[in-house]
C-alpha cells in the first residue's frame, strides 16, 4: 500500500488530507472522527482579531448583553456568538481537541493587525496547538492605501508573531495581490513556515427589490481548484516554504493534482460540510487506491511532478497558457 505520510510545517502527517478551517471543527466530537476518517490534521475555526479586542476590553462572553455599548465597528462581533463562543473558549477547545485527538491541530487568528495578536498566538501556542494559521484578511478599500503598505503590513504581522511564539507559522493568503510570489517570499521570510493558497471571499449580494446589499455564503466547486493549481505549481521551489492547497479540493482527483503541482497538503472545507465527515475516508481510500492503481510506492513519488520547476515547460502556465485557450476557443453558432 502506498504510503500517504506528508511532512507540513515540521509536522509529520499521515495523510496530506487536511481539514482546512470551517464550523465543522467547533465540536470535539467532529475533529475525533475526522481523525478516523483519514484526516492528517485540522485547521480549527478562526478566532478573530475582532473578539480578541472584545476580550481585551472585557467583554469576553456576554456580547449580546453589551451590545449597545460597544463601538459601532465591534458591534456585529456580538452576533458571531453562533459561529464562534469567543477567545476565552477557543484556548479551552484547543486544550480538549489535543486531549481527544492525536492528529496534529493548527489553531488559526483572522484579522489584520492587534497587538493582542501577540497575547493569544502566546496563549495558542500554550493550551497545545502544533501550528497557527494566520488568516490576515485586509480589505484596502481606501484609495490612498498603498500596495506597498498593505504587504508592508502582512510581513510585519508574520514576523511579530512569529517572534514571540516557537511553533511553525503559516499563512493563508489571498490570490488578489499584484505580485503574489513577491509577496510570499517575503512571507517566508518574515518566518511563515508555510502559504495556504488561497482563501475565497464570500463577495456579498445585491438585493433588488430591497434595495439591500445582503452577505452570502456558497460553498466551493471543484472549478475553483485551477487557480490554486497554477500558483502552487508556479511558487513550488521558488519559494522555501510547504505549500498547502485550499479551495476547490473537492475529490482524490482533486488531491492527487494538488500534489503534483507541489503542496505538501490539500485542505478540504466544503466537500467535507457537503457531503459529511465521512467524506474523508471516501477520498483517502480513492487516493490509496490511486497511488496503488499506478504503482507509485508513496505521495512523495508524485509531489511537484507537474510544478513550473519539474516540467521545465513555462508557457503552460504562464501567459501562452491563456493565449492558447483563447485560440482554441469556438463561439457557438449564431442563428
Ligand atoms: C462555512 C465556512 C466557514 C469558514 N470559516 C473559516 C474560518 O473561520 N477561517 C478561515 O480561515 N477559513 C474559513 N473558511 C474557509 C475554508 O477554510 C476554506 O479555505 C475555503 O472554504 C476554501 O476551501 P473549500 O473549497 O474546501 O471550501 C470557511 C469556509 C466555510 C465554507
Amino acid at each position: 500500500m502506498a504510503d500517504l505520510t506528508t511532512n507540513y510545517l515540521g509536522l509529520t502527517l499521515k495523510s496530506p488530507i487536511v481539514v482546512s478551517s470551517n464550523p465543522l471543527t467547533y465540536e470535539v466530537d467532529n475533529l475525533r472522527r475526522m481523525e478516523e476518517a483519514g484526516a492528517g490534521a485540522v485547521v480549527l475555526y478562526s478566532l478573530f482579531e475582532e473578539q480578541i479586542e472584545l476580550a481585551e476590553m472585557g467583554f469576553s462572553g456576554y456580547y449580546v448583553q453589551h451590545r449597545e455599548e460597544l463601538p459601532e465597528a465591534l458591534r456585529h462581533v456580538a452576533d458571531m456568538k453562533e459561529y464562534n463562543q469567543g477567545a476565552g473558549s477557543y484556548l479551552a477547545h484547543i486544550y480538549q481537541v489535543k486531549h481527544a485527538t492525536t492528529m496534529p491541530i493548527i489553531a488559526s487568528l483572522n484579522g489584520y493587525y492587534s497587538s493582542g495578536w501577540i497575547r493569544y498566538a502566546r496563549l495558542i501556542e500554550a493550551a497545545g496547538a502544533d501550528a497557527l494559521e494566520l488568516n490576515i484578511y485586509y480589505l484596502p478599500t481606501k484609495a490612498t492605501v498603498t500596495a506597498t503598505e498593505v504587504e508592508q503590513m502582512y510581513v510585519d504581522l508574520v514576523r511579530d508573531v512569529k517572534q514571540s511564539i516557537r511553533i511553525p507559522v503559516s499563512v493563508k493568503l489571498s490570490p488578489y495581490f499584484s505580485a503574489v510570489a513577491n509577496l510570499s517570499r517575503r512571507l517566508v521570510g518574515a518566518g511563515a513556515k508555510g502559504l495556504v493558497l488561497f482563501n475565497r471571499f464570500y463577495q456579498p449580494d445585491f438585493d433588488i427589490e430591497n434595495r439591500a446589499i445582503v452577505p452570502s455564503l456558497d460553498l466551493s466547486a471543484p472549478s475553483e481548484l485551477r487557480l490554486r493549481l497554477r500558483w502552487v505549481a508556479l511558487m513550488a521551489g521558488q519559494v522555501n516554504a510547504d505549500l498547502a492547497i485550499t479551495g476547490g479540493v473537492h475529490s482524490a482527483t482533486d488531491v492527487v493534482k494538488g500534489l503534483m503541482a507541489g503542496a505538501s497538503v490539500t485542505m478540504m472545507a466544503s466537500a467535507v460540510i457537503q457531503n459529511g465527515i465521512d467524506h474523508l475516508r471516501t477520498v483517502t481510500t480513492e487516493l490509496q487506491g490511486w497511488l496503488d492503481g499506478h504503482a507509485y510506492e508513496s505521495v512523495k513519488d508524485i509531489r511537484g511532478c507537474l510544478s513550473h520547476i519539474q516540467i521545465g515547460d513555462s508557457a503552460a502556465l504562464e501567459r501562452a497558457n491563456y493565449l492558447n485557450v483563447l485560440r482554441t476557443a469556438r463561439a457557438p453558432k449564431q442563428e
